[in-house]
């Protein structure tokens, strides 16, 4: 059997570049569209034109990028007839004041003014220095765009041009064409009311010491960004991690297990009613100190800890459960072979009552940027990856939307 066509395929993706250092990036991007099989208009931003030449994405594309609202090459409105005819339309690299711009609903450059006249999906790939990015009134801006149903690819963590770090970096040019290829890809989430957990717990043994584990929270983080951005509505509940909170997506912040578990049922509701699907992604401590010390332990010998059993709060869902909402998903780490890492996977299923556990293994994902892990159903086990984190959020939100359908 020959593989399904790559969904940018045959697609018309009008790319918009705006005035940024990563500008140089989108001709990267460009190339990736190309390569992928879309026909692609180019909009270069005068902002833009400072940083990139024209020729270069002439050379790759073909045909002049455009530029001008008032182009007189063009009879017609220009900018009516490039949002009529696109599948979707990109900006990347948007800067801040690109953002503000299509914000505020403005139409006095080509770019915003293909922005507001589109009715496809709209992507953009956010890129300025940190302190720009984190300004209240480009935090505003993003909520206003998500709230428009703007679709956001990034920014990520790392270094900006300045040479400092901090989030503003734009994501890279593959991980854009990842976003792009999920605006087609026929997983849409639209309305549909996601809560995902993720990253380790954390139970104090005193007010200095703790007991967690080695969760980096990055799949789950990555399945909040790709969700929100196939247009569900996202809670996150996220243990202690420095990441980022994705754009758009609603973070409570939790520390132990029994905080995960209130956070949890407030964001589910007591009947369930409240989400159309769960994902448990946190790595939840399974014990916790039979009594935190309220004061800081003194070293004076051996220690012994007492532990006790936290309660299994996806286990305590599915019993709750009795229709088929929400889909419940849990998360299998084992340091096993695959059969008995499959094995293990198909009695946390059963045993706690849910539609699918995704099974990995902790040489294979913890820390690292890349997992492989297979999705586990009552009787399929369908493996994916090595693959990057975001492509493995992908995979399983292409699950939970045909899911979701049913
Ligand atoms: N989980 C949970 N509450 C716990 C422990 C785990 O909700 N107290 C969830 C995790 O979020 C994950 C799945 O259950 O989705 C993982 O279960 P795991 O800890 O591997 O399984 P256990 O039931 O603890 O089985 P075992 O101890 O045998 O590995």
């Amino acid at each position: 059997m020959s593989e399904p066509p790559p969904p940018v395929s045959g697609r018309r993706i009008t790319l918009c570049v705006t005035g940024s250092i990563a500008a140089y990036k989108a001709a990267a991007l460009l190339r990736l569209l190309r390569k992928a099989g879309a026909s692609v208009e180019v909009v270069l931003s005068r902002a833009a034109l400072e940083f990139v030449g024209p020729a270069t994405f002439q050379g790759l594309n073909g045909k002049p990028p455009l530029s001008d609202l008032f182009d007189r090459a063009h009879g017609g409105e220009l900018h009516v007839e490039l949002a009529r005819n696109s599948d979707a339309l990109v900006i990347a690299p948007a800067s801040a004041d690109c953002l503000s711009r299509l914000a505020a609903g403005r139409a006095d450059d080509l770019i915003a003014a293909i922005a507001l006249s589109a009715h496809c999906p709209v992507l953009v790939a956010p890129a300025m220095h940190p302190n720009m990015w984190s300004h209240p009134a480009t935090q505003r801006n993003v909520s206003t765009l998500t709230a428009d149903g703007v679709r956001f690819a990034g920014p990520v963590d790392g270094e900006v041009a300045s040479g400092e770090r901090g989030l503003g970096r734009m994501a890279e040019p593959e991980q854009i064409a990842l976003a792009i290829s999920g605006l087609f890809s026929g997983g849409a989430l639209s309305g549909q009311r996601l809560v995902i957990t993720a990253g380790p717990t954390l139970e104090a043994l005193d007010p200095v010491r703790s007991l967690t584990n080695r969760s980096s929270g990055k799949l789950g983080f990555a399945l909040a960004e790709r969700a929100r951005s196939r247009g569900a509505e996202v809670t996150l509940i996220a243990g202690p991690v420095a990441l980022p909170t994705p754009p758009g997506v609603r973070r409570v912040d939790v520390e132990s297990a029994l905080s995960l578990k209130q956070a949890l049922w407030e964001a589910l509701g007591a009947d369930l009613s409240r989400a159309d699907a769960l994902i448990m992604a946190a790595a939840v401590a399974d014990y916790r100190p039979r009594a935190a010390s309220e004061s800081k332990l003194k070293r004076s010998g051996p220690l012994t800890l007492e532990l006790e059993p936290n309660p299994d709060l996806l286990a305590e869902v599915g019993a709750r459960r009795t229709g088929a909402r929400p889909v419940l998903v849990g998360f299998a780490l084992e340091t096993d072979s695959d059969e008995r890492l499959i094995a293990s996977a198909r009695e946390k299923l059963t045993k706690k009552r849910v539609d699918l556990v995704v099974a990995n293994h902790a040489a294979e994902s913890i820390g690292r940027d890349d997992i492989r892990l297979t999705l586990v159903g009552p009787d399929t086990a369908a493996p994916f990856g090595p693959a990057p984190k975001a492509q493995a959020a992908e995979r399983l939100l292409d699950w939970l939307s045909e899911r979701l359908a049913e």
